[in-house]
């Protein structure tokens, strides 16, 4: 049994030559350093793999990203043993991935891997349920309960009631749906997932992250995810690793690839990404120092004075009103001395996961906003100059870079 956080798929040192003799001078070659362009114009060789390490801890989503032909798919091919490799290992849980045949290979894969590709491959004559239950029928489970976990499964992406439709009755991001619960239907731990979005129309496709994201929350597979499309990686990626002509460039939680760009390359592809994108309303919020409806509008002043605002809140500790230092200035001035003259309704909510770039709009006026959990308890105060603050940092940031890198 692996532990949480433990590194479940293990690539070292892994090299993948394509040509005719690929063990042989362009190996050398490339081992001494020779990079994917020149070893092929000198041997004919192909570098799908530069010495590729990288790890994928249990639990999380790792994101594979390059531009087409960086070597993304033949990395995560490595993993299934859909490919064999030059040199190096790819282990996974503890298995010598490479060192497996035959039926030993498929038990393997069916017992770890579910697997989920662009082009999602359904059987056109065979109804959702049946291509959802496939993979099952094929390992000999019996049909009451292959059907019961196919339906699980559909249920998981939302699909239960298009069980008995055909796979041309559904729309593109329903088909790949589909396909994505044809992958779960086995209860695999990990999930192969190689460009799974990337044919589906930008609204679908952030749905579909969404989705995905969603069960993940609940299934907690470990996720190999592989895209050519930066701002995806940064949304769903726990980790994503940058590749290049083969290689790996970084690997680096999304703030680490905005904010520290390991090369210019990394740095180019971070300059057409919106960083609001990627910060969490967690990583700004301040603690919540709610006041009582009773306080003194003196001493609520006195109190907040460091913030722009603070929540009053109901027995539930959910916040019911907002106090704002220039609500409490006023109404001193006219006369009051009560709390409740100064305070209003109106205010925003937000989760503690949300992006910047979700409560920009907020912002804008100027009013703190209430973070507040699954159950509408106050857990954070989100202050409008601190979003600004902070998307401009990160902005800062990236011109930087860009003067150091490109200059
Ligand atoms: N079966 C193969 N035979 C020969 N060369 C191959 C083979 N598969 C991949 N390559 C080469 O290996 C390199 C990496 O290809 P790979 O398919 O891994 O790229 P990718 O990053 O997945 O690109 P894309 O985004 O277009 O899917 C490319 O230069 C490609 O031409
Ligand atoms: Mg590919």
């Amino acid at each position: 049994m692996v532990e949480m956080g433990e590194e479940i798929i293990v690539l070292d040192e892994v090299y993948k030559l394509f040509g005719p003799q690929p063990r042989g001078r362009a190996f050398d070659l490339a081992r001494s350093g020779m990079g994917k362009n020149r070893l092929q114009a000198m041997t004919g060789h192909v570098l799908g793999l530069n010495n590729v390490s990288f790890s994928v801890k249990k639990g999380e989503i790792f994101v594979v990203m390059g531009l087409s032909g960086s070597g993304k798919s033949t990395a995560i091919r490595t993993v299934n043993k859909l490919f064999d490799i030059t040199h190096g290992a790819v282990n996974v849980d503890g298995t010598d991935v490479q060192q497996l045949e035959g039926t030993s290979l498929q038990a393997f894969r069916r017992q770890y891997m579910g697997m989920v590709f662009q082009h999602f491959a359904l059987f056109p004559h065979r109804k959702v349920i049946d291509n959802v239950s496939y993979g099952l029928k094929v390992q000999g489970v019996a049909r009451q309960a292959r059907e019961d976990a196919a339906m699980r499964s559909l249920a998981l992406v939302g699909l239960d009631t298009y069980a008995q439709s055909f796979p041309s009755e559904l729309s593109g991001g329903m088909q790949q749906r589909v396909g994505l619960a044809r992958a779960l239907a086995s209860d695999p731990d990990i999930l192969l997932m190689d460009e799974a979005f990337s044919a589906l129309d930008p609204l679908i496709r952030r749905q579909m992250q969404d989705e995905m994201m969603e069960i993940q929350g609940e299934l907690h597979k470990t996720i190999l995810f592989i895209t050519h499309d930066l701002n995806e990686a940064l949304r769903i990626g726990d980790r994503v690793c940058i590749m290049k002509d083969g290689a790996v460039v970084q690997i680096g939680t999304p703030e680490e690839i905005l904010t520290q760009p390991a090369t210019g390359y990394v740095a180019e592809f971070v300059q057409d990404v919106d960083q609001g994108r990627v910060i969490q309303v967690h990583e700004v919020m301040q603690e919540p120092a709610p006041l009582s409806r009773d306080t003194p509008l003196k001493d609520a002043l006195d109190r907040s004075a460091e913030r722009s605002g603070a929540f009053v809140l109901d027995s539930n500790g959910a916040p019911t009103h907002l106090f704002t230092i220039e609500d409490g200035v006023r109404a001193a001035s006219m006369g009051s001395t009560d709390l409740k003259s100064a305070l209003r309704t109106d205010f925003e909510r937000c989760a503690p996961t949300d992006c910047l770039n979700t409560v920009y709009a907020y912002a804008g006026r100027g009013l703190p906003i209430a973070v507040c959990d699954e159950s509408g308890v106050l857990v954070g105060n989100l202050d409008p100059r601190h979003i600004m603050e902070e998307m401009g940092r990160v902005e800062h940031l990236i011109d930087q870079f860009e003067r150091e890198v490109f200059m």
